[in-house]
């Protein structure tokens, strides 16, 4: 049940985006909690279990293959993850012309499967494998007996056991084009909304601040506090599928009354 400070965040939330012209949502894995995909940290987030340093680094995954794949299919395993309706909220409001784009850390591709056209993924995405020693591509088709087998991919060209997803572990450099248009975005935006981040992980937790010192007005939608929450305008903590229905709910009534 929502307290009634919630409720005037919400529409004070509503308000913003309303009369935005140029709306940035930036969202991190609290977004796709609701949808079965485990967060990273927080309450039980992954890097309480595993060692991020050894499961989804780059040196780690060069160093032994066999611990990514075997985290990376444990995290597929547990999710047929459909988009939540979160990511259909912020699909509704692309459509309504106030999103102008979506700017996620996530890489399961939810935002494009709920409706949103303009999503810039900082940490790629696991829609297609590339090899690490001659850059052929792959799909997951490729290898879906091995997959099954609990076999890790090997190169069909070269041989090389360095087949990963198109994301971006740590120690690897973000695609430097789509990091580029997200800082522009950031800076154009006139509302900036955050949805489900923890805002630690850099460059990608730079970009509020980015938007923030460009004059955007600034809503956090989170489950807990962040780091960052003071330099946002409105701060909702709670759960991203609850609250960002009621927010898109309000802003029709704001539009229908504004014209
Ligand atoms: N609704 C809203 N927020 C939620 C929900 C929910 N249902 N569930 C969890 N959260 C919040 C958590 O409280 C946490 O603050 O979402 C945030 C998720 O934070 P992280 O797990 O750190 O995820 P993220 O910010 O996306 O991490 C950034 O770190 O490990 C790397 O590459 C990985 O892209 C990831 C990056
Ligand atoms: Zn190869």
């Amino acid at each position: 049940m929502l307290e009634s400070s919630d409720i005037e965040k919400i529409n004070r939330a509503a308000e913003i985006l309303a009369k935005s012209k140029y709306a940035v949502v930036f969202t991190g894995a609290g977004i796709s909690a609701e949808s079965g995909i485990p967060t990273f940290r927080g309450e039980d987030g992954l890097w309480k279990k595993y060692d991020p340093e050894e499961v989804a680094s780059i040196q780690g995954f060069r160093r032994n293959p066999r611990a990514f794949w075997e985290f990376s299919m444990e995290l597929m395993k547990k999710t047929s993850a459909e988009p939540n309706p979160a990511h259909y909220a912020i699909a509704e409001l692309e459509k309504m012309g106030i999103v102008k784009a979506v700017i996620t850390q996530n890489i399961d591709m939810l935002h494009q499967r709920a409706g949103s056209r303009k999503v810039y993924e900082l940490h790629g995405s696991i829609e297609k494998l590339k090899c690490l020693d001659c850059r052929e591509e792959y799909t997951w088709e490729d290898f879906t007996d091995l997959i099954q087998n609990s076999e890790i991919p090997r190169c069909r060209v070269c041989g090389s056991w360095y087949v990963k997803p198109k994301v971006v572990l740590f120690g690897e450099p973000l695609p430097s084009t789509v990091l580029y248009q997200a800082i522009e975005e950031s800076r154009r935006a006139d509302a900036f909304l955050v949805v489900g981040s923890s805002l630690v992980v850099y460059p990608a937790a730079e970009l509020p601040y980015i938007a923030k010192s460009n004059g955007a007005k600034m809503i956090i939608v989170n489950d807990e506090c962040t780091i960052a929450d003071s330099i946002f305008d409105v701060v909702i903590h709670g759960k991203a599928g609850v609250i960002l229905p009621k927010i898109v709910e309000k802003v029709k009534e704001i539009r229908g009354s504004m014209s």
